[in-house]
């Protein structure tokens, strides 16, 4: 009898996202099927994982590590590799969450689409490269992206009483709330010596690594303009960023008559990545409840575009539009990675990425080769900045 289970494929399973994902299904064990799994350099944590749930198909990166896992799973189990193996993953369960980092979460992002399937989105880079190819496989029967960034899970909802014609003509703009960071405040002086410690000591949110990183710079943050502009189809001259440093209001929606609305929460991940996996059905969860019974503040402010020069930089790259977006995520994560190598000063990183954005040539991107060729100049670029 087959089975009446959501089934979810689940790629990027042993980060922080991915492990997030995991709480809400062993939560809801009738509703949901873990299918599919796949992650990067934590095998031991990937095999606990695939026995934990039984999944019977996993991919790894590389052959290498598929004979590690192997050894650790035994023949039970399905292993497949590299993007190959990613695109095979991401084109057979109802609901692919792709929560892969980086540029490396593509394969997903366009096989989950071209196949038909709800597509729960964390990894925000592949959407924010590939936009124009995103926009055509986006069009496949079945296919539909849900937001799992807080912010525009939050637009998400907010959207729901809009009548959802192209270009939504009755917002007047998003509002993209951000926390700040860990440097909110913080003068250009200081943020001169800002460390990898200080860095990675995110206010509100408890993440991954690279996406904690983006967030002191707010370079997350302009990476996010460029995500709520692909997502909503809504220009970037629309989308408004402003700082609320409680990260309980996740975003906002002003309509023409003046109307605000929010989605407010408690920051934990797992509501918005709940609502992705359970939508139309609300799944009746813990995760955002806000104790008013406590003093509650909320404050709101404009973000510092002269000390955290990372959010003109993305407008500027929404302006241009072509590859320059692809050009701006996939310099920013070079730059990031070395920053966590210790091989660049926190100061450095939104420079790297400027002075890459200063050789951007315009061009089209009309294929995925266009991409992989964008991506790769960019990076080159990059790393001739790094080590000159
Ligand atoms: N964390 C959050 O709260 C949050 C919020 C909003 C959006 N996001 C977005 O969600 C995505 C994931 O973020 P995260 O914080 O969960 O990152 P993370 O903790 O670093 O986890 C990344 C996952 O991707 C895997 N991975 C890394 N490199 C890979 C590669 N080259 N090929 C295949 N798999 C690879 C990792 O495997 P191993 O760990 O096994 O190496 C891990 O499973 C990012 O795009 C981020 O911007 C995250």
């Amino acid at each position: 009898m087959a089975s009446s289970r959501r089934s979810v494929a689940l790629l990027g399973a042993t980060g922080s996202i991915g492990t997030q994902t995991l709480d809400v299904l062993r939560h809801e064990p009738e509703r949901f099927e873990l299918c599919a799994l796949s992650g990067g350099e934590q095998l031991s944590e990937l095999a606990a994982i695939a026995r934990e749930f039984s999944v019977p198909r996993v991919g790894v990166i590389s052959e290498a590590h598929r004979a590690t896992l192997a050894d650790l799973l035994g023949p039970s189990v399905e292993i497949v590799v590299g993007d190959e193996g990613l695109r095979e993953l991401a084109s057979t369960c109802d609901v692919v969450v792709n929560a892969v980092l980086g540029f490396a979460g593509l394969p997903v992002t366009l096989a989950a689409l071209a196949a038909g399937k709800r597509l729960a989105l964390a990894n925000k880079e592949s959407l924010i490269a590939a936009a124009p190819l995103v926009e055509k496989v986006r069009r496949t029967p079945g296919a539909v992206i849900l937001p799992v960034d807080s912010e525009h899970c939050a637009i998400h909802q907010c959207l729901a009483s809009s009548p959802g014609e192209t270009g939504y003509p009755d917002v007047r703009r998003l509002l993209l709330t951000a926390s700040g960071g860990p440097f909110r405040g913080w003068s250009v002086e200081q943020l001169a010596g800002a460390t990898k410690r200080d860095a990675l000591q995110h206010p509100t949110w408890s993440m991954g690594a690279k996406i904690t990183i983006d967030s002191s710079t707010l370079m997350n943050k302009g990476l996010e303009v460029l995500e709520a502009s692909a997502l909503f189809g809504i220009d970037t001259p629309r989308v408004d960023i402003v700082v609320h440093p409680q990260s309980i209001v996740h975003s906002m929606v002003e309509y023409v008559d003046g109307s605000l609305l929010a989605q407010l929460s408690s920051p934990d991940m797992r509501l918005p990545i709940a609502y992705c996996l359970g939508l139309p059905v609300r799944l009746d969860h813990g995760y955002g409840p806000i104790d008013f019974t406590q003093r509650v503040e909320l404050t709101f402010e404009a973000p510092d575009r002269a000390a955290f020069p990372a959010i003109d930089l993305a407008y500027e790259a929404a302006r241009v539009g072509g590859a320059a977006p692809a050009w701006l995520s996939a310099a920013n994560e070079v730059a990031v990675a070395a920053f966590l190598k210790d091989e660049l000063r926190w100061c450095d990183i939104v420079a790297v990425v400027a002075g890459v954005m200063d050789s951007y040539v315009a061009n089209a991107l009309d294929s995925l080769e266009d991409l992989v060729e964008n991506d790769a100049t960019a990076r080159r670029l990059a790393h001739g900045i790094l080590l000159p």
